[in-house]
């Protein structure tokens, strides 16, 4: 896949970033005797304009926690999120721009669109709360809907969302976004709930939309196939942290943590080998190890490997780290650093 920012990036000097994690720390008051969830635990991490950037991890890594933090919809604890080179503030005017410009599209576009709107409803209403009716309403959410690949637009205006199939719903979604002329679209899982039959068409309309307008994405995602089918850049998270992150190739092809490697693995067309399981308990960000967060699991530790190259004791002691958010391909491990690695 060819992507525009390709060249900047290997120059390390990429095109600034138009949003961005900075230091980002979200953590979660606990319930009846449970510990602060730390869901996001320091995370840098930019967008570029026309990037797409998929963040991976199992769930309950906090993926969805850093993109709802990406929309000013939860708080960071610490650290900042940064818009256009600038820190976001509280002010609701600020929130408001940042969410005009930053759009979301959702896992079950079922769930985004009430049963009782027409499809020119949903796609117009984002708009209305941000510019009121206005007179060119209806030239925009045709275009909207034609970017959208839902053609010709007028036909779907007065369609209600039980009379399309699930790839013409996210493509509803996809076009209440649109319709905004947004920057960024955040995509929690955007296609996990359609059929395998129309996933690839969704996800080529999200490269198309790259490609035609330049539009960035941020795709969040549990399933490292799709990462690899759209984006340019990936981030893998691990217990809130990005634990490695680079071009889609580098990170997917060539991956140098072990919790990406054993992602990978169980993948069909890895062809890496032996699936390799995870020992130990599911991560619990209320409860998140010491040294590397990974350690307790890590296969590398287990097997001696990490021992055998030294670094044993700075895996249990001693935390990576964290990430750069820039596009450069980068591990927190310290195994993957060491010098007498076998
Ligand atoms: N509103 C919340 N209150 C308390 N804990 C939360 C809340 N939202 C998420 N969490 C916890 O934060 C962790 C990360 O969740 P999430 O961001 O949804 O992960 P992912 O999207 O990777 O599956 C999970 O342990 C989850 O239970
Ligand atoms: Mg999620």
């Amino acid at each position: 896949m060819s992507a525009p920012a390709d060249a900047p990036r290997d120059t390390g000097a990429p095109a600034a970033p138009v949003l961005g994690a900075a230091g980002l720390r979200v953590a979660f008051a606990g319930r009846a005797g449970r510990g602060t969830a730390r869901a996001v635990d320091g995370v840098d991490l930019d967008i570029g304009a026309g990037e797409i950037v998929a963040l991976v991890g199992e769930s309950g890594c906090g993926k969805s926690t850093l993109a709802r933090a990406l929309l000013g919809l939860v708080r960071p604890t610490e650290g900042r999120v940064v818009f256009r080179g600038r820190a976001l503030g509280h002010r609701p005017r600020e929130l408001k721009e940042l969410r005009r410009r930053v759009q979301l599209v959702l896992q079950d576009p079922t769930g985004a669109l009430n049963p009782r709107h027409t499809v020119y409803d949903a796609v117009a209403e984002g708009r209305r709360i941000h510019s009121g009716s206005t007179a060119d309403e209806q030239e925009h959410v045709a275009e909207a809907l034609a970017r959208a690949g839902l053609r010709p637009p007028e036909r779907f205006f007065l369609r209600y969302p039980h009379e399309l199939s699930g790839g013409q719903r996210q493509r509803v979604a996809i076009a209440g976004a649109l319709v905004l002329q947004p920057e960024v679209i955040v995509a929690d899982e955007p296609v996990a709930s359609l059929d395998a039959s129309v996933r690839g068409e969704i996800l080529q309309l999200l490269l198309r939309l790259r490609d035609d307008y330049g539009l960035a994405a941020l795709v969040v995602t549990h399933d490292l196939g799709l990462a690899w089918n759209i984006a340019d850049r990936a981030a893998v998270m691990y217990l809130g942290r990005v634990v490695e992150t680079g071009p889609v190739e580098d990170v997917l092809s060539a991956p140098r943590h072990p919790y990406t490697r054993a992602l990978l693995s169980v993948l069909p067309e890895s062809g890496s080998g032996e699936p390799q399981v995870l020992a130990g308990e599911p991560p619990d960000p209320t409860r998140i190890p010491g040294g590397c967060r990974f350690h307790v699991r890590c296969p590398v530790l287990a097997s001696g490997a990490a021992a055998a190259a030294g670094v044993a004791e700075r895996c249990r002691g001693e935390e990576p780290g964290m990430l750069s958010g820039s596009g450069a391909a980068q591990v927190a491990c310290h195994w993957a650093h060491a010098p007498e690695r076998v």
